[in-house]
């Protein structure tokens, strides 16, 4: 995936309005948004293809999927039909869940990054101890895109060596999580960041300085 200043929007508002105004104002830096339940929850699939047509962006699910194969396939299966580019899933549940996906994808045309290690203190607790077997499996399953943290840049450069430099990292936990943007982009191929610049007075200056701040 091709991703203008390596800066993906996580996009948690809770209206298409604010969604918006948002993508409206970020637009000239930004091409590429993250959407997760918190949107499409409220707005519905639909969402995506709205924000897709009136400003292009390319569009990440970020819907952990972790279940069954079965299921699995038909939530991508969805979540593809509705338009998104690419879905996250989690590695936790396993080869036959994370397979169903990565089918899916394949399917489609479109992407599947691979959860290996989440951004929150709470990680630390079970998901830690198996991020680096996660990501082995990934690697294993020829999958070439991961989801890894900026708030541990160990753990992320530990999961860079796992995963190769030829795979496509991004990193969310930048900014209000306390992650670096740019120390973590000398493992990661992009960031993802949410609060600090939709909750910000001006989201436009909010990136702007964040995107100098990466240089
Ligand atoms: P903030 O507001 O903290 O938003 O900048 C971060 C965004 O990223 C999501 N998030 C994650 N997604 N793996 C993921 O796939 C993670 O480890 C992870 N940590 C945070 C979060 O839901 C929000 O959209």
């Amino acid at each position: 995936m091709n991703i203008k200043n390596n800066l993906i929007l996580a996009l948690d508002v809770m209206n298409e309005s604010d969604a918006i105004e948002i993508c409206d104002s970020i637009k000239e830096y930004i091409d590429t948004i993250k959407i997760g339940y918190p949107l499409a929850l409220a707005e519905g699939l639909e969402i995506i293809n709205k924000l897709k047509n009136k400003f292009g962006f390319k569009v990440i699910c970020d819907f952990k999927v972790a279940d069954i194969d079965a299921t699995n396939s038909k939530i991508c299966d969805e979540t593809f039909k509705a338009g998104a580019d690419a879905i996250i899933c989690h590695g936790f549940v396993g080869e036959d869940s994370v397979q169903a996906c990565l089918n899916m994808a394949n399917k489609h045309g479109k992407e599947l990054f691979l959860l290996t290690e989440m951004s929150h203190p709470g990680a630390k607790m079970f998901l830690q101890k198996n991020a680096d077997a996660i990501a082995q499996m990934g690697v294993d399953m020829g999958i070439t895109n991961y989801v890894a943290p900026a708030t541990r840049l160990d753990r992320l450069s530990e999961i860079r060596n796992i995963v190769g430099n030829e795979s496509y990292i991004i990193s969310p936990g930048v900014g209000k999580q306390g992650g670096d943007g740019k120390k973590t982009l000398e493992y990661s191929n992009a960031i993802i960041v949410g609060r600090s610049i939709y909750e910000s007075e001006k989201p436009k200056t909010a990136c702007k300085n964040l995107i100098e701040s990466l240089k």
